[in-house]
């Protein structure tokens, strides 16, 4: 592979994504070179591409500065493809303060370390059943047998989802995320696949809302549908918005994490070994995982007045692109960046962001990444590649779509059969 250059480098091609993975070396040649570079192409419309740790915390810290807008993520545009700056969704990541607040503390109270930790007992008894759905095979698609499944089952069950519908979810969840992906999203334009998915996504969740304003319930669903901002209902656009977000938000993401943290094990086995021998690393390496995994890859924000960050003059409207997993590598804040030490500490990564947008969902991701790394490294006495892995057609959130394993796990002890049984949802447990 050539050398990389500030003129010829690409840090925005999703087929690059998906041919070689995270373009570490650029980001490594940005930081070092120019941490806050003006990326202009010919398909691309310009914007600052901010990689370094410093600067991705200033910005964020600045949301009247450096605002949220319908403009989430940038993108290579494709031919055909309409610009428009109507909103796909209106929700908490593309609002700004004080709107922004008034609309995260509708749901925030399910989020917090303490209500969270509450749904250890469930998440541990889920992330148990998914291994048993695995653990008398030799071989998985890790992705879509194992890392899948835990988080999309998490937050249908905090909605009160049924079931049935489950795979819907992750089939529109995976088309809203991976919309550039021909296998998740369809083969239209980004837009159109985005507007499909959309509009299913709001058709199932109009009657959810309906249901749960006739019958409250304790869940997250009955929160939002019979929420209050500005002493009034939600308008129906941004209620239908947020309850895409939650949906999807913490699928792809918590299931990259925990796919991108198997395949770190297996490519660094003594890593795999100290935590099988010591079990009270897991917290830290869950972090390290999240780090070295940084599965959103871009926000974008807008400067919304003239200013400066490291000496480089911005000005308003410009678009700033914040490249978390950069920020990651970091080498003034990491030392040894590019080494996978599950003992790392302090590990202060950016995964969830940071700031007035920081991670809603950071206590229940972590949750969910503890269950199953400990699970695994107590159940999973051998485990390697059975072919590659396959990478998600994105430039904004990274996935691994499909990773074939080979190993041997062992059986739970006193397991119950049923795997993800609707008998004990945690709906269930809310009443
Ligand atoms: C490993 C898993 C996850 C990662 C890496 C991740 C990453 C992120 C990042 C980078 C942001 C934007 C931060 C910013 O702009 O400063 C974000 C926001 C958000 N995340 Fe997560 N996330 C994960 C899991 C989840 C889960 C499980 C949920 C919920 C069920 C969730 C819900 C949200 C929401 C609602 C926001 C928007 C917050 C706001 O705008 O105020 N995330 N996440």
């Amino acid at each position: 592979m050539e050398t990389p250059t500030l003129e010829t480098i690409d840090i925005l091609d999703p087929d690059l994504y998906v041919q070689r993975g995270y373009p570490q070396a650029e980001w490594t040649l940005l930081r070092r070179e120019a941490p806050v570079f003006w990326y202009e192409r010919p398909n691309v419309n310009p914007f600052w591409a901010v990689t370094k740790h410093t600067d991705i915390v200033a910005v964020s810290r600045q949301p009247e500065l450096f605002r949220s807008s319908q403009l989430l993520f940038v993108a290579i545009s494709q031919p055909g493809a309409s610009a428009s700056d109507e909103a796909i969704l209106l929700q908490l990541l593309n609002m700004n303060p004080p709107e922004h607040g008034s609309y995260r503390s509708l749901v925030n109270r399910r989020f917090t370390p303490r209500a969270v930790q509450q749904l250890t007992t469930r998440v541990e008894q889920i992330a148990a059943e998914v291994l048993d759905s695995v653990a008398n095979r030799e071989e998985c698609d890790f992705v879509t047998e194992v890392s899948a499944k835990l988080p999309l089952a998490v937050i249908a069950e905090m909605f009160g989802i049924p079931r049935a519908d489950w795979a819907l979810m992750f089939r529109l969840s995976n088309a809203m995320i991976g919309a550039a992906d021909p296998e998740y999203g369809g083969e239209q334009t980004i837009r159109e696949n985005l507007e499909r998915a959309r509009l299913k996504f709001f058709h199932y969740f109009t009657q959810l809302i309906d249901d749960r304003r006739k019958t409250r319930r304790d869940d997250l669903s009955s929160d939002l549908a019979n929420g209050q901002v500005n002493a009034g209902p939600l308008p129906q656009f941004e209620l239908l918005s947020y309850f895409a977000l939650l949906i999807v938000a913490g699928n792809e993401t918590t299931r990259n994490a925990t796919t991108g943290g198997l395949d770190a094990f297996v490519k660094h086995p003594d890593q795999w070994q100290r935590l099988k021998r010591d079990p009270s690393l897991v917290p830290s390496a869950v972090e390290e995982i999240l780090r070295w995994t940084s599965p959103v890859i871009h926000f974008a924000r807008t400067a919304t007045a003239d200013t400066e960050l490291r000496g480089t003059k911005i000005h308003a409207g410009d678009v700033l692109a914040l490249f978390y997993p950069s920020a990651n590598r970091d080498e003034e804040v990491f030392e040894q960046p590019f080494r996978f030490d599950i003992g790392r500490t302090p590990n202060p990564h950016l995964a969830f962001g940071i700031g007035e947008h920081y991670c809603l969902g950071a206590n229940l991701a972590r949750l969910e990444l503890l269950a199953m790394f400990r699970q695994l490294a107590e159940r999973l006495d051998s485990v390697e590649l059975a072919g590659p892995a396959t990478r998600m057609r994105s430039s904004f959130v990274g996935g691994i779509k499909h990773m074939p394993i080979r190993y041997q796990m062992r059986p739970r002890p006193h397991a119950s059969h049923g795997a993800l049984t609707e008998t004990a949802t945690m709906a269930a447990r809310f009443k």
